[in-house]
């Protein structure tokens, strides 16, 4: 069976082809992106009516390049997934009408995917995908939260940050040092850097950051982003405030930034409140294996902060490979199959919602 992913909630247009064989392994026959990162990087962030009209300019393009690589006609697929939520909606619109015409021009059943559950789903197509139930950290731009995954498509959940999302708490402070957007990526090598010159090791400098000289330094002491109530919830403005009031301190008082060390101070500081989460929720949840998904997956001292804490707790985890911790069609597509086979099908009258819904 194929199936045709279509994503445009934020500022990547994306259509993807995937192929489920006989035994319902997911392979990907294509998976097409355009990325609007160079255009909404003058603006420092995205820029939802650029977004919108740059993904109609590329999506009728991007599909029949999808079709194209994977070598498939229209008529073969079995549906058509689209994302509908949540997202920016003027960028929603653009995927979700395009998608629409196009399952009605082929005759073809429309299925609505949430964009978190399709960030997930990108584990799914691992050499070896996990099998729910399972637990899921979702980490990206807009979201940072903890689910109870029991089956592909019911969701729970169990945590999430009442404030701004970790990659937001990354992009902001990594614009401040000077770091182009999306500062994710550049504030992670920075960060690298940050941990091999504070501890004086290649390896293991995670592990060994809290006995070096900067961590003790008061300058670099942010808020945990992990709330101390019991919850499996973060908060992570406090921790990015901190950080801007440090770095706007620093420039008036004429004190050189070390952006290495810094960068690595607080991205020990979010990764370990993240880990403080995950381990409560991996305690409660016994036995579960880890699923981590969403552009912040990307990140290195994360996936390799939460290796550890897995294999400490005897746990599976299932990262997915880079290239597909990012929005991508694949995801929905993969989503699309679950929700497809458990009889998930929209009628025309679907719409677009900014905000998620999984309870
Ligand atoms: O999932 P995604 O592509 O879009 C949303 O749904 O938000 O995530 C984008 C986020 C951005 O904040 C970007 O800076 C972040 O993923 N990101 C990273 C890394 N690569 C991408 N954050 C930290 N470390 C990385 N290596
Ligand atoms: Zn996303």
């Amino acid at each position: 069976m194929k199936i045709i992913g279509f994503e445009s909630s934020c500022d990547e247009t994306a259509v993807s082809v995937l192929e489920a064989d006989a035994d319902g392994k997911l392979h990907i026959l294509s998976n097409a992106v355009a990325s609007q990162v160079e255009t909404h990087r003058l603006y420092g962030g995205v820029v939802p009516e650029i977004a919108g009209r740059a993904h109609i300019e590329a999506i009728s393009a991007l599909t029949r390049e999808a079709l194209s690589c994977a070598s498939t006609a229209p008529s073969e697929l079995a549906a058509v997934a689209v994302t509908s939520h949540p997202g920016l909606i003027g960028a929603l619109l653009v995927a979700l009408g395009f998608a629409k015409s196009f399952a009605a021009q082929n005759d073809l059943p429309l299925v609505s995917v949430d964009h978190i559950k399709g960030h997930v789903a990108a584990s799914y197509l691992m050499d070896t995908p996990p099998k729910p139930p399972f637990v899921a950290l979702v980490v990206s731009g807009g979201h940072t939260s903890l689910y109870f995954v029991e089956d592909h498509t019911t969701f729970r959940r169990i945590g999430e940050s009442r404030d701004d999302a970790i990659g937001e708490a990354f992009d902001k402070v990594g614009r401040i040092v000077g770091l182009p957007y999306p500062a994710g990526a550049a504030f992670d090598r920075l960060a690298k850097d940050g941990f091999v010159r504070a501890t004086g090791k290649e390896e293991g400098y995670f592990a060994a950051f809290p006995k070096c000289e900067t961590y003790k330094n008061p300058y670099y002491k942010f808020p945990s982003a992990a709330l101390a109530d019991g919850s499996l919830d973060f908060s992570f403005s406090g921790m990015k405030t901190a950080a801007i009031n440090l770095l706007h301190r620093f420039e008036q008082t004429g004190t050189p930034l070390e952006g290495d060390l810094f960068a690595a101070a607080y991205t020990y500081a979010a990764v370990t409140s993240v880990l403080k989460k995950v381990d409560a929720a991996l305690s409660r949840y016994e036995g579960a294996s880890l699923v981590v998904a969403g552009g912040v997956a990307a990140n290195s001292h994360l996936r390799g902060a939460l290796s550890a804490l897995c294999a400490k707790k005897k746990r599976e985890i299932f990262l997915p490979p880079l290239s597909l911790c990012g929005d991508n069609g694949a995801m929905i597509a993969a989503q699309g199959y679950y929700e497809f086979l458990a009889g998930n099908v929209a009628d025309s009258t679907l719409n677009a919602c900014a905000a998620d819904d999984i309870p």
